[in-house]
């Protein structure tokens, strides 16, 4: 088959171009960033992904000089981009003044090769803080931005290409067109479908499996469930074993529900056990959102081997399954060369392990989730169990926030008086609130307070995602922004020392269900990819109580997000109606895309 490789330089979208390559019907391979050439041989095309380091360090990753010798097209992407006009000469340094974060115009100058097609106008997205600071020779400009003259160059002679956005996202509107271009450059066959990926699974898990059977961990979501159908094709449902654990953290009646699901999708071999005890035991006291992700997916896996001895299984003749899909991976830091945004439970060290031992099978760890559910489709699974909203394997654990104290960095009084000096005209206010979350920048982990914004009259969604972009990004020690949904007047706020308990966990459940029950009666589901309900520490002017925050996001893949806008009269409906929960102090509204936050908050 035609293949193009994609070489993994560690950057968060480096899986995702390959991605995109297989949606345009292309077999696309990832490798590693330091393939010696001769093992290239066979592709008809490379890209370079981008990458957290900067090419000027002595340490970071670079490719074999010898690729540039294949002769064939190639296109560097970001830190590839960096990457192939240092290859060649030019200077490439960090440039504060001229990082981009989000979406930036950029004006096409020549609309050939890779942008052939092209607007003489396109919006594509960045995320950078270097900067090619000089035309290699042989290069043409056929792209600037205003802060970057060249952001993207050609070589039309060898169909050498280099951008500094990243056109695999969906936020680069014509970022499909211009990897077609690049394909069409490379002139290579269309010869990749789901169906074929079907069938190929199918052989590999036969051959990986041998006549052993097959432990699945199971959770309801579309990704287990896909994960098992596959497996069952391949092995017979008799040999493949189901397990869904209840941690305690599911949603509001949510283990009945599954296991009518599961049962109803073909699991005959099902085996559900109540952990609840366990989970609350073990996370009695943390607060560190890594020290719980870790807990939650260790004890999957004691679990797991307690019900194999249980059974009297020998796990010399059993593999573990499991659903996991790339971005589980790549969030991980599991790839060679990507940072550690934050560990999901399927890829704990106790996993890993197994996985060296090579007693683990994942037959969707390549795919994202769009992918997952074409899969789905293709093999019949319902439509509402391939479309329901993704939900997390840690589930609520990550969406119940805990924490000691009131935390703020420091000089934080500094930056927010600044923020509202800068904000004033706009009527808007700003405070930094006493609590963190994980978000991700620039291929990297954040753990930063979020900001929030108080909006006097009329919701403009497109001015607030405007001016929440641009005060995360220059302002460090924020990485989220929100809004309130009705205006309260904040006259103090406490964090009381909370971690995971039975009580939070039900209180989340109930506001977690009214959502879940509202967007489903209002028509929005649809609309809305996911939508994490968070219960915070966080008790607005009185001294004990929580706050809720509404997470909605549109995304294809996890890998990027918008926040959803909702309507402005949906949105206090919704607010009023959580209100009414013992305990609630406040609802705020995430208006925070990622990057720079992620769509979970821990
Ligand atoms: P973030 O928060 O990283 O989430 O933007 C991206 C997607 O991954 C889901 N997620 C998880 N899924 N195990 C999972 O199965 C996990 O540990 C985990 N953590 C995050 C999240 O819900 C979102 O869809």
């Amino acid at each position: 088959m035609d293949k193009i490789a994609v070489l993994d330089f560690g950057g968060q979208y480096a899986h995702l171009i390959a991605n995109r390559i297989r949606r345009l019907n292309v077999y696309s391979e990832i490798v590693d960033a330091d393939i010696p050439a001769e093992k290239l041989k066979d592709y008809k095309g490379i890209i370079f992904s981008g990458g957290p380091q900067s090419v000027y360090d002595i340490d970071s990753i670079k490719a074999d000089e010898a690729i540039l010798d294949l002769g064939v097209p190639l296109l560097g992407i970001c830190y590839g981009h960096q990457l192939l006009a240092f290859m060649q000469g030019s200077e490439v340094r960090h440039d504060k003044q001229s990082s981009e974060f989000g979406l930036t115009n950029m004006k096409v100058k020549k609309a050939e090769g890779l942008f052939k097609s092209l607007d003489d106008e396109e919006v594509v997205w960045m995320s950078h803080g270097d900067i090619v600071a000089e035309l290699p020779s042989g290069y043409e400009v056929i792209g600037s931005t205003e802060k970057g003259e060249w952001a993207a160059i050609a070589n039309f002679e060898k169909n050498f290409y280099g951008v500094q956005f990243h056109l695999e996202v969906t936020h680069t509107k014509s970022g499909m067109q211009m990897l077609q271009n690049f394909l069409d450059l490379c002139q290579v066959k269309k010869e990749w479908s789901i169906e074929k990926f079907i069938e190929n699974e199918v052989k590999a898990i036969e051959k990986k499996v041998g006549d052993k059977k097959v432990f699945m961990l199971v959770s309801g979501g579309v990704d287990s469930t896909v994960a098992f159908v596959l497996l069952s094709r391949a092995l017979g449902a008799e040999r493949v074993y189901g397990l869904f654990v209840d941690t305690g953290f599911l949603r509001w009646k949510e283990r009945e529900k599954v296991e009518k699901t599961l049962r109803n999708a073909g699991f005959t071999n099902l085996h559900v056990k109540d952990a609840s005890n366990e989970y609350y035991e073990a996370l009695k006291g943390i607060f560190d959102p890594e020290l719980k992700r870790k807990i939650i997916g260790d004890l999957f896996i004691e679990v797991q081997q307690k019900i194999v001895e249980e059974l009297q299984l020998d796990p010399n003749e059993w593999l573990l399954g499991q659903g996991t899909i790339y971005p589980d991976t790549i969030e991980s830091g599991g790839t060679k060369h990507a940072a550690k945004i934050k560990t999901h439970h399927n890829r704990v060290e106790a996993i890993e392990k197994l996985i060296e031992e090579g007693k683990v099978i994942e037959p969707i760890a390549q795919l994202y989730k769009d992918e997952v559910r074409k899969v789905g489709e293709e093999m019949g699974l319902p439509k509402e169990m391939v479309w329901r909203h993704p939900f997390p394997g840690p589930g609520l654990a990550v969406r119940c926030l805990c924490a000691k104290e009131e935390f703020y960095p420091e000089g934080y009084a500094v930056v927010e008086g600044k923020i509202n000096d800068e904000i004033e005209k706009t009527g808007i206010s700003a405070r930094i609130l006493p609590l963190q979350s994980v978000g991700v920048q620039g291929d990297y982990r954040t753990y930063r307070n979020p900001l929030l914004l108080k909006i006097n009259d009329s919701l403009d969604w497109k001015m607030i995602n405007q001016l929440a972009t641009q005060l995360i990004n220059q302002n460090e020690i924020v990485n989220r922004a929100l809004v309130h949904c009705r205006p309260v007047e904040i006259e103090h706020m406490y964090v009381n020392e909370s971690f995971l308990t039975p009580e939070r966990i039900e209180l989340l459940q109930k506001a977690d269900d009214i959502v879940d029950n509202f967007i489903k009666e209002n028509k929005i589901n649809d609309d809305i990819w996911q939508f994490p309900t968070v219960l915070a520490p966080l008790s607005v002017n009185s001294a004990r109580g929580e706050t809720v925050i509404l997470r909605p996001v549109q995304s294809e893949e996890a890998m990027t997000a918008n926040f959803y806008p909702m309507q402005k009269a949906l949105l206090e409906e919704l607010c009023d109606r959580l209100m009414e929960l013992d305990g609630i102090t406040a609802v705020f509204f995430d208006v925070t895309n990622k990057p720079p936050g992620t769509i979970e908050w821990e």
